[in-house]
C-alpha cells in the first residue's frame, strides 16, 4: 500500500501524469520521418530472444533457442532494418548494444548476418557492445566474436560459489566460469564487463566480500552488480515470497553495494553507473543509456524525442509481422515535453554525471531555471554534487537512485513486459 503510494506520487513528480497509457496506436511512417530529420544521433539496440535454457528469476523477454526459428528471426530483424534504412538515412549511430536473451546463441546461426547487414544499410560509427553466456565462451567462439567486430563484451557470470549458481540453476561451475572470464579477458578486447548478483537467497557478507575481491584478482575491467529481484511473473517470483521492499532486504543490499562499493574503488575501478564499476582507463561497457536510440527485434524499444514504442515480444508474431510487410510495433505512447526532459534527466543521473549545457542545449533551457530548487535540496542532503558545470550523483545518490528506481520500474516492467509476454498485441497498457 505504502509502496503504491510513493510510486504514485514519484510517477506524478518524474512525469506530470497520473498515469501513463501506452496503446496498440502504431506511428506512421511520416512521423519516424520527422522524428528522425530532428535526430543527429542516436544508439541502436539489436535483441536476441533466446536462450538455451530459461533461469527462474530472469524478467527478461526470451524463449529456448531453436536454430530454425534463429534463422527465420534474421530474416525479419533484416527487413525490419531495411524498413528503416529510408527513415534514418545517414543519421550517425553512435552506439549499437547487442542485449537478449543470449545474443551468443546466434553465433552460428544469423548474428553476424544481422551485424554485417547493419553495417552495409545504416552509417555505423561507434563500437559494439554484446552480451554472452559464460557457456559460450570456448577459444573459438571468442575469436568469432572479436571477428565480428565486437570490442566490448560482458558475460553473465551471476556468482561465484557454486551453492548459489546452483539456487540460480545456472549450467556452470565456477571453476567453469573462472576460466571462462580468463579466456575473454586475455582475447584482447578493448572491455570485458561481469554481471553479478547479490542479495542472493542464503548470500553472506563474507561472501560478497570474496565475490569483489576474486573478480577483482581476476582483472575484470568492469563489474556490473545487481540484487536479485523477484519479478511477480518468473518462475522464482510466483513461487518464492515477492518482497522487494521488506526493510530487511533493503538494509541488506545496502550494505552488500556499499562493501563491493569499497573493494572497487580500493582497487582503482570508478562508478561509471548506478550499478557499474570500470577499471580507470578502460572504455565503460555499457548498454543503451544514449539519449535516443531505435531497438530492433522481438521486444525492441525505441525511445525518440516525442514517442517511446515497443515491439511485440512474441517471437513468432514478430517474424510473422515482418515477412507479411508490416512493422511489429505493439505498443506506443507520446511522450510529452516534460516526459521528455525527465526521461533525459534520468539516463543522464544513471551515468552518475552529466553538464548542466548538455541539457541546455538539448532543451533550450537553464537546468537551474527549471530543477535549481530541486538541485540545491538534493546538494543539501548529500545526494549529488553542483560544481557550476557538472552535475555529480554521490555514492549515497547512486543509493537512493536504484531506491527509487527500483519502486518505480519493478513494478511498471512487471506490468509492461508481464502483459506483453501474455498477449503479442495488447491493446492498452495502464502504468
Ligand atoms: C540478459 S542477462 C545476461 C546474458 C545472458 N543471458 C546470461 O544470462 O548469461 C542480463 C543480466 O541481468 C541480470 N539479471 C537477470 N535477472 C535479474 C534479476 N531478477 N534481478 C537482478 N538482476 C538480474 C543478470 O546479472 C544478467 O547477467
Ligand atoms: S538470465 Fe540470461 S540465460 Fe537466463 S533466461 Fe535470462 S537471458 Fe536467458
Amino acid at each position: 500500500m505504502m509502496v503504491h503510494l510513493i510510486r504514485k506520487l514519484l510517477l506524478r513528480f518524474v512525469t506530470g501524469e497520473r498515469e501513463i497509457a501506452l496503446t496498440g496506436r502504431v506511428p506512421s511512417r511520416g512521423e519516424l520521418c520527422e522524428e528522425f530529420d530532428n535526430i543527429d544521433a542516436f544508439g541502436l539496440y539489436l535483441h536476441v530472444p533466446f536462450c538455451e535454457q530459461i533461469c527462474p528469476y530472469c524478467p527478461y523477454n526470451k524463449e529456448r533457442y531453436r536454430r530454425d526459428v534463429a534463422e527465420r528471426y534474421t530474416d525479419a530483424v533484416k527487413r525490419e532494418i531495411d524498413f528503416y534504412s529510408d527513415i534514418v538515412g545517414k543519421t550517425s549511430i553512435t552506439s549499437l548494444y547487442i542485449g537478449g536473451g543470449t545474443p551468443t546463441t546466434m553465433l552460428h546461426s544469423g548474428l553476424v548476418d544481422i551485424i554485417e547487414h547493419i553495417r552495409d544499410v545504416f552509417n555505423l560509427q561507434c563500437d559494439i557492445h554484446m552480451e554472452s553466456h559464460p557457456n559460450h565462451l570456448s577459444a573459438d567462439n571468442l575469436s568469432k566474436i572479436m571477428s565480428m567486430g565486437i570490442e566490448h563484451l560482458s558475460i553473465g557470470v551471476e556468482a561465484l560459489l557454486d551453492r548459489h549458481l546452483k539456487t540460480l540453476c545456472r549450467p556452470y561451475t565456477v571453476d567453469e566460469v573462472r576460466e571462462a572470464i580468463g579466456r575473454a579477458i586475455s582475447q584482447g578486447f578493448k572491455c570485458v564487463n561481469v554481471d553479478v548478483m547479490f542479495a542472493l537467497p542464503g548470500q553472506t557478507y563474507e561472501e560478497i566480500e570474496q565475490t569483489g575481491h576474486a573478480l577483482v584478482e581476476m582483472g575484470a575491467d568492469q563489474v556490473a552488480a545487481y540484487p536479485l529481484f523477484r519479478f511477480p511473473y518468473t518462475r522464482m517470483g510466483r513461487t518464492g515470497k515477492v518482497n522487494n521492499y521488506g526493510l530487511l532486504q533493503v538494509l541488506k543490499r545496502r550494505r552488500m553495494f556499499r562493501i563491493l562499493e569499497r573493494i572497487f574503488y580500493e582497487a582503482g575501478y570508478q562508478r561509471t553507473s548506478v550499478w557499474a564499476f570500470t577499471r580507470r582507463g578502460v572504455p565503460r561497457y555499457c548498454s543503451v543509456t544514449v539519449p535516443l536510440y531505435l531497438g530492433l527485434g522481438a521486444s525492441g524499444g525505441s525511445y525518440l524525442r516525442g514517442v517511446f514504442y515497443l515491439n511485440t515480444f512474441s517471437v513468432s508474431e514478430y517474424i510473422k509481422a515482418l515477412e507479411n510487410g508490416r512493422m511489429a510495433i505493439a505498443l506506443s505512447v507520446d511522450l510529452s515535453e516534460r516526459m521528455q526532459r525527465s526521461g533525459w534527466l534520468y539516463w543522464r543521473i544513471y551515468e552518475t554525471r552529466f553538464r548542466k549545457a548538455d541539457y541546455q542545449e538539448r532543451f533550450g533551457k537553464d537546468l537551474d531555471r527549471v530543477y535549481g530548487g530541486y538541485l540545491k535540496l538534493l546538494a543539501l542532503l548529500g545526494l549529488l554534487k553542483d560544481d557550476g558545470e557538472w552535475i555529480l550523483l554521490s555514492d549515497k545518490g547512486a543509493f537512493w537512485l536504484h531506491a527509487c528506481q527500483d519502486i518505480l520500474s519493478i513494478d511498471y516492467v512487471s506490468k509492461l513486459w508481464g502483459t506483453s509476454k501474455r498477449d503479442p498485441w495488447p491493446e492498452k497498457v495502464i502504468l
